[in-house]
């Protein structure tokens, strides 16, 4: 294992050296565009109550013709379903350029001026709560703008006076992350206490295990306060990089975790096969890959420059991770089945195998609930309600802890537990059935 920290020290590194750069920014966000053609650029989207406001921040401003149609340059917001029937009056003809539809909320149009504007600043109110895009679109054909972007959204508080800076459905969730990190640090201390009790027949993976749940509650205290900060000040200042920081070192040490699990690390054998030992080789980078494009993902916001790249690569990583961390099970479910028919043990092996059968369902149930139910719930729930998918996410993932630590936990040995002939007949009997249906 020696070598697997000592590489991991070096990764983290390198991931500083990465992150440092973008930390500036969060909710409040800049963009730079240069000599970009696309006849409609989307921004970021936020949650607006009633009592909404936009910041927009326009610098350094050049066209590459000398005197365009400043009519058909401007910013607006506009909501999904606005989007809908915006585009369907395109498709019909009825207007040529987004900025003519009424369905539109405009925020600046170029010819607002009688010159070409240079800078500009404006703060516009939005007044009726939804959920908004802010875009800009270009309708002359063949021009390339480039310039400085720069805005705040916001909602006032009434409640508080102050301004949150979170998205409507999105404020509740520092407190939410700090009520899981209360539980974890409640089932790392229990854990604790159990290898304690039991620190007989502790294994090294009972440690590794309390490392995990450690690590997950501090990734949780820091995404907490992350988000709290971000809701007070619109940027995300420094805790990010602690938050990003926990979040790799949680999700190496997950995988891993159930890498060795799988293998039957500690419980079964003391030492791993080489082809287990290439599972975690590719696992461990896969993960740094990961970590790196959701990185890269939340700090250029939903439409950010390169940020479809990036989900792409990590959707693929994350895909490639989740199929790889199950091949240690299949091969331990295959090797407890043939030490079954093997050696006269069947009771007790017949046990394990069902065991690491459950633990291959769970995980595959974990897997499949936090990528695809949780990703489902977050595109359906309206998005006053964005907080549900976290929360989802959480549970699953404290359900799966639980399940873990329960399944694996150091259990007494009884010497005075024997298993008598009857249950190693039914046992024998089971493996011979199963042997017949090949399952
Ligand atoms: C947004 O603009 C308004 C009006 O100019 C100003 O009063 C307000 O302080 C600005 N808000 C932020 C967060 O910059
Ligand atoms: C942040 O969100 C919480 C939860 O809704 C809210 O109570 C608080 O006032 C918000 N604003 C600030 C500035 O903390």
């Amino acid at each position: 294992m020696a070598c697997f920290s000592h590489s991991s020290f070096s990764v983290i590194h390198f991931l500083l050296l990465l992150l440092l750069p973008t930390i500036t920014l969060a909710e409040i966000r800049s963009t730079e565009l240069r000599s970009d053609s696309r006849s409609t650029i989307p921004f970021d989207e936020f949650g607006f109550t009633h009592s909404g406001r936009l910041n927009l921040t326009v610098t350094e401003i050049s066209f590459s013709k000398p005197q365009p149609d400043l009519s058909r340059l401007g910013f607006y917001l506009c909501t999904l379903d606005s989007w809908a029937q915006l585009a369907e009056q395109l498709q019909d003809g009825d207007i040529q350029c987004p900025l003519q539809s009424q369905h539109i909320k405009p925020v600046f149009k170029f010819d607002q001026n009688p010159s070409i504007p240079k800078n500009f600043d404006v703060s516009v109110k939005v007044s009726d709560a939804n959920l908004f895009t802010l875009l800009f679109s270009n309708c002359v054909p063949d021009l390339e703008v480039s310039m400085n972007v720069h805005y705040v959204m916001y909602n006032f508080n009434p409640k508080t006076g102050l301004l949150d800076y979170l998205s409507a459905g999105k404020t509740s969730l520092p407190i939410i992350y700090f009520l899981f990190f209360l539980v974890y640090l409640a089932l790392g201390a229990f854990w604790a206490y159990t290898l304690y009790r039991n620190r007989l027949t502790v294994y090294k993976i009972h440690f590794f295990m309390l490392s995990v749940v450690v690590l997950k509650a501090l990734n949780l205290l820091c995404e907490a306060e992350d988000k709290s900060y971000i809701n007070r000040t619109g940027s995300a200042h420094g805790w990010d990089v602690l938050f990003y920081v926990f979040s790799f070192l949680k999700g190496i040490t997950l995988f891993t975790l159930i890498v060795l699990i799988g293998t039957g690390w500690s419980f079964l054998k003391p030492y791993l096969q080489d082809k287990e030992k290439k599972v975690l080789m590719i696992v461990i980078p896969l993960q740094v890959v990961s970590n790196v494009a959701q990185v890269a993902i939340d700090e250029t916001g939903p439409f950010g420059h390169d940020s479809n790249t990036w989900k792409k690569v990590f959707l693929l990583v994350d895909i490639l991770c989740c199929c790889a961390v199950l091949f240690p099970i299949i091969w331990s479910i295959k090797n407890l089945r043939e030490a079954a028919k093997m050696d006269g043990k069947a009771a007790v092996n017949l046990m394990k195998l069902t065991l690491f059968r459950q633990y291959y369902i769970i995980v595959i149930s974990y897997i499949y609930f936090t990528r695809v139910v949780v990703h489902g719930l977050e595109i359906i729930t309206s998005y006053k309600f964005q907080w549900t998918g976290p929360v989802a996410a959480e549970l699953a993932t404290l359900a799966f802890y639980v399940f873990t630590g329960y399944n694996f936990r150091p259990k007494v040995h009884n010497p005075y537990f024997a298993i008598d002939d009857e249950e190693e007949e039914a046992a024998a009997e089971a493996l011979k059935l199963e042997d017949e249906f090949e399952l």
